[in-house]
């Protein structure tokens, strides 16, 4: 199963404990490592998605954007020993070149040291938003000279050697996609939780992936 997760609703877990921002994106990380865990231990889950930076998110202050990059280089240099002991391979979506180089280096380092892991894959989605991925993907195919079918566009996507979402989360309340995916969900059963990123748990998501496998996946046909 392919399970992607939109995690949102740091900064209103901060606000209603009159804490900054920061505080909340800080206690979402950890909810990250706790849920890709419990992930890397359920036999069912072989690839975990997760919504960690919008193409749209360099709109924030520029404080806000500068903590975020920081958190993420001192995550993956502090958590590169958690992918190991867990055997979750890091893969990333997105297009990263417009991170610092600093960043660009951690990011091959995890992937580079994490690659024969085959428990789980997690995916983080960085500077992604499914359009300019969609976009990039048509270029790729216009400078291969390739025809335009549904193949070839999802083996250009950057998601092209990962299957279609089964199931989508999303937290915070919120019941839209943001720019996540849109190709790879079009048959992905979808979840819609009120709980904050920062307040999610192992059991809610049990719950959740319980209640998704009553329900019926037609695929258009009867
Ligand atoms: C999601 O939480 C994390 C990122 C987008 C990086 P938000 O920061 O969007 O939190 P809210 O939506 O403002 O509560
Ligand atoms: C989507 O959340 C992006 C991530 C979770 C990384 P946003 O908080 O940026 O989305 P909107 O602005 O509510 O649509
Ligand atoms: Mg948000």
């Amino acid at each position: 199963m392919h399970l992607a997760i939109i995690m949102d609703g740091n900064g209103r877990w901060a606000k209603a404990q009159n804490k900054n921002r920061t505080e909340g994106h800080k206690v979402g990380a950890e909810v990250v490592k706790k849920i890709t865990t419990y992930c890397s231990n359920n036999p069912e889950i072989k690839y975990l998605t997760l919504y960690a930076f919008s193409t749209e998110n360099w709109k924030r202050p520029k404080m806000e954007v500068d903590f975020l990059m920081k958190l993420l280089d001192n995550w993956l240099k502090k958590e590169l020993e958690t992918y190991i002991k867990n055997e979750v391979r890091f893969e990333v979506i997105g297009d990263i070149s417009k991170f610092s180089k600093k960043l660009q280096k951690r990011i091959e380092i995890t992937k580079e040291k994490t690659k024969n892991f085959n428990r789980l894959t997690q995916i983080l989605a960085l500077n992604y938003g499914s359009r300019d991925e969609i976009i990039r993907a048509v270029k790729k195919l216009c400078d291969k000279n390739l025809e335009v079918t549904e193949e070839n566009i999802s083996k250009n996507l950057d998601t092209a050697n990962f299957p279609d979402v089964d199931l989508l989360i999303r937290t915070s309340g919120e019941v839209r996609l943001s720019n996540f995916l849109l190709w790879q969900v079009a048959y992905a059963e979808m979840f819609f939780t009120p709980t904050l990123w920062p307040d999610f748990t192992e059991k809610e998501l049990e719950e959740i992936i319980e209640n998704y496998k009553k329900r019926e996946r037609r695929f258009g046909g009867i």
